[in-house]
Parts: C-alpha cells; sequence; structure tokens
C-alpha cells in the first residue's frame, strides 16, 4: 500500500505568514545564515577548528551527529565550509577510532564549570573536567563525507575506515552483526520511550532517573565496554543505530571503490550482514516494525517508536518490508499526523505533543524533528514513493516556514516545541 499523501491528511489547515523563507534559494540563504551565527571556533593541538552549535542557548557545545546534519547543509553553500565542520570532529578521533558524541572543546561553556572548579581544589573524587563524553552517536560521518566529496574524501578515508572498524569490532560482542549501544543518549533520541525498557514511564522523576543510571553505571565501571556488556544489561541493539550504521558503510564501500577495494568489500559485507540481522532479528512481520534488541539475552522490546520505521532508508530494504513501513507512516491513526512525522505514534498512551513531561524537558517522546523526517523522505525515495516523500518535504518546509529552524514541532498543531534556532531543522532545504 502506498502511504497517502500528509498533504491530503484532513484537519490540517496552512496558516500564518512564514517567518522563515520556505522555498528554493530563500530557504539555502536563512539555512546558511543560521548555521553561519551558530558557528563557532574552537582550538586543539594549537589548529583552530570551527564547527555550528546545534542551538546557541540549548546546546552550546558540539555534538556528533548534529555536525554531520550541519555538514550536509553547508555542502549546498560551501564545500570547505561543510569540511572544516566534519575536521573539527575528526581531531578529536581516538587512537582506537572512536570519535566521541559530544565535544566541549575547552571547557569554557561548561555551565557547571563554578561545580567543576570547587570540587577539584577540595579533591572530591570521580571528579574531572572531560574535554568530550565516552558515548558515541549514530554513525552517519560517511554519509556526510560523501556528501562533502572531492578531495575531502581522501583526507577523511582514513579516519572513516578506523571509525567504522572501530563500532564492528568494539560493538559488537556477540558478533551477530548488530552493534549495540551502552546507554540510551547514544541513540541520538535520549528519552524515547523505545529505551524505556518496558517501564511506561508517566513520571518524569523516575524516568530521568532510570535514564541516567546507565550512565553513572558505565562511569562506575570506567567505560570500559568488555565489562559494560558482561556485567550490565542496558545495552542495546538500537534499530537507529544500526541503520544509520548500515547506511553509513554503504556509503563507505562508495567513498572507498576503486581506491581501496578491500575496504570497499568489508564494508558492503559488514553493512549487509547488519542488515540481514535487522530483518532476521529485530523484524517482526506481525507488527510490520523493527524493535531493539536489549541486553545479552535481545529481549526485543516492543514499543512502538519512529526507530520502528528507520530501516526504510536502507536500499537493500527487501519491497515488502518497506511497503508496510509506509503503511505506518500512511495511517492517521499512529503516524499520519496533521505534521508529520511523530517520534511516538499518536495512538500510543505515552504519546506527548510537546517535549515536556509535567514540566520536566523530556525530549523524543511524541513531536516531530527535522533530522528524522529527512532520513524518511530519502527512505521514501529510495523505495520509489517519490509522491510520498515530495509529500513530506512540503510538509516539514512548511513546518519551518511557520515556526522557523527548531528542535521539534508539535505533530498536531505544527507549533514549534524545544530550542529554537536549530542547527539539523535545516536539513529542510536536503529533503
Ligand atoms: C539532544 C538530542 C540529540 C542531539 C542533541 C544536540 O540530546 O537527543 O540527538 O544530538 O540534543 O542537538
Amino acid at each position: 500500500m502506498r502511504v497517502r499523501s500528509a498533504a491530503t491528511v484532513e484537519g490540517w489547515q496552512p496558516t500564518a505568514v512564514p517567518p522563515t523563507p520556505r522555498t528554493g534559494d530563500d530557504l539555502l540563504t536563512g539555512a546558511a545564515d543560521l548555521l553561519e551565527r551558530n558557528t563557532r571556533t574552537g582550538e586543539r593541538d594549537g589548529r583552530t577548528y570551527r564547527f555550528s552549535v546545534p542551538s546557541a542557548r540549548a546546546y552550546p557545545f558540539q555534538w556528533f551527529w548534529d555536525s554531520c546534519f550541519h555538514a550536509i547543509v553547508w555542502s549546498h553553500v560551501d564545500r570547505e565550509r561543510a569540511a572544516d565542520e566534519l575536521r573539527s570532529l575528526l581531531a578529536w578521533q581516538r587512537p582506537d577510532g572512536m570519535i566521541p558524541h559530544v565535544v566541549f572543546w575547552d571547557g569554557s561553556r561548561i555551565a557547571i564549570r563554578k561545580f567543576w572548579h570547587y570540587a577539584e581544589s577540595r579533591g572530591i573524587p570521580f571528579v574531572r573536567r572531560p574535554l568530550t563524553t565516552e558515548c558515541v552517536q549514530p554513525p552517519v560521518l560517511a554519509q556526510a563525507v560523501e556528501r562533502v566529496g572531492g578531495e575531502f574524501v581522501d583526507e577523511a578515508l582514513p579516519a572513516l575506515e578506523r571509525y567504522y572498524r572501530y563500532l564492528a569490532r568494539e560493538r559488537d560482542p556477540d558478533g551477530d552483526g548488530l552493534v549495540s549501544i551502552v546507554n540510551r543518549f547514544e541513540s541520538g533520541l535520549d528519552f524515547s520511550p523505545a529505551y524505556d525498557h518496558g517501564r511506561r514511564y508517566r513520571d518524569p522523576v523516575s524516568l530521568f532517573a532510570a535514564a541516567r543510571r546507565g550512565e553513572v553505571v558505565n562511569k562506575l565501571l570506567g567505560f570500559d565496554l568488555s565489562r559494560i556488556f558482561r556485567l550490565t544489561n542496558h545495552h542495546v541493539e538500537d534499530v537507529l543505530f544500526n541503520t544509520a550504521f548500515a547506511d553509513g558503510l554503504a556509503a563507505l564501500a562508495r567513498l572507498a571503490g576503486r581506491r581501496e577495494p578491500q575496504l570497499a568489500a568489508w564494508a558492503r559485507d559488514t553493512g549487509r550482514r547488519t542488515l540481514d540481522a535487522l530483518l532476521e532479528r529485530s523484524w517482526d512481520k506481525r507488527a510490520g516494525l523493527f524493535w531493539n534488541l536489549r541486553g545479552r539475552k535481545e529481549e526485543p522490546q516492543r514499543q512502538p517508536t519512529i526507530v520502528s520505521l528507520l530501516p526504510l532508508v536502507l536500499d537493500d530494504l527487501p519491497a515488502e518490508v518497506a511497503a508496510r513501513l509506509v503503511e505506518h507512516l500512511s495511517d492517521p491513526r499512529s503516524f499520519a499526523t496533521p505534521w508529520p512525522v511523530p517520534s511516538v505514534p499518536r495512538d500510543d498512551p505515552l504519546f506527548l505533543r510537546t517535549s515536556r513531561l509535567r514540566h520536566a524537558r523530556l525530549i523524543w517522546r511524541g513531536p516531530a524533528s527535522v533530522n528524522t523526517n529527512w532520513f524518511l523522505a530519502n527512505g521514501l525515495r529510495r523505495h520509489d514513493y517519490g509522491r510520498e516523500a515530495d509529500a513530506l518535504r512540503d510538509r516539514t518546509r512548511e513546518l519551518v516556514a511557520r515556526g522557523g529552524f527548531n528542535e521539534f514541532y508539535d505533530p498536531i498543531d505544527g507549533t514549534p516545541v524545544g530550542a529554537p534556532e536549530f542547527g539539523w531543522a535545516t536539513l529542510a532545504v536536503d529533503i
């Protein structure tokens, strides 16, 4: 079944004068202006780097996948600036290939800096001032490098290889082809119910405590991956992360191409194994959705969220699986909201329209985000649902036109939600 055009969903009324330019060059100019305003510089080993922060006040550091998205948008207007965005991430790559999910740069932007000074001066244990986190984020780096293209590909290829090999080697302890995240913040969808492990939280305090518990345990284990996999059960074979991994490997295979045929073959085979494993272990034919697999026993987490739809991005996904995902996307009871695509289906009891749960800020529990729309529109196009992809693009641009480049949008009335002037919302130009 084909998705129904989102623009035809009943109940939607176009309103208001666009505060942000909507189409073509104007949209692109607005996007570049925002990324320019959000540009910061940082020093590392005597060299100056530049990058865009996601949102000046709410997110004043550098985030991994945000920078990959920024680079994709920058590649429309300024390739050198796009390459710089990624160079600033690669500057923090560790010898084993890992690239951290947040880079604080000099630490001066950390709001709780005074606390660290205080704690350090009193010798309080466990206190250090790291310049990065110990987490990763969905691996969309090769996709971004591919979009930047040109000579930058040769420059970035060795780092890309080290990064994807790190994930394959260190993050797949059971060797089943699916890589694992070790806390929910690595998923990129922080408080999504996909990581509630069946607890269906309705009060923010217990959700917040549960969310941070995994981080504390990892810290106590010295962020030692083999101990985390052996001793804890909060690691997850995450559908979104594995989708980004397999899609990234496909991009890496194309980039390596004839330059590095062995690398290209490795990337193709590894990505293929990941897709096969997703289909074999995470795909639920009856539900028509992919589930995250939790812990050593790989327990399926049967909580529908946008994560369950994202393998649509994968080129080699069988057509009948893609069609089932598109059915969900076209269902007005769940994912085809007036302003698509909600991060939790609207008929789920946990669905929230905003980023707030009883006044606490808890994101990814319902509102729509431009980056997930970008993934899904790409997926629709790749599987020949061009009309539906166009409808999602138009709707996303309309959201941006009405509410500005924002972190999230209420999927029922399109109101902007969360942080304003938000970098990856500029992906609207690339859908
Ligand atoms: C939130 C999002 C994460 C993003 C970060 C910075 O933590 O969940 O995906 O990278 O904000 O924008």
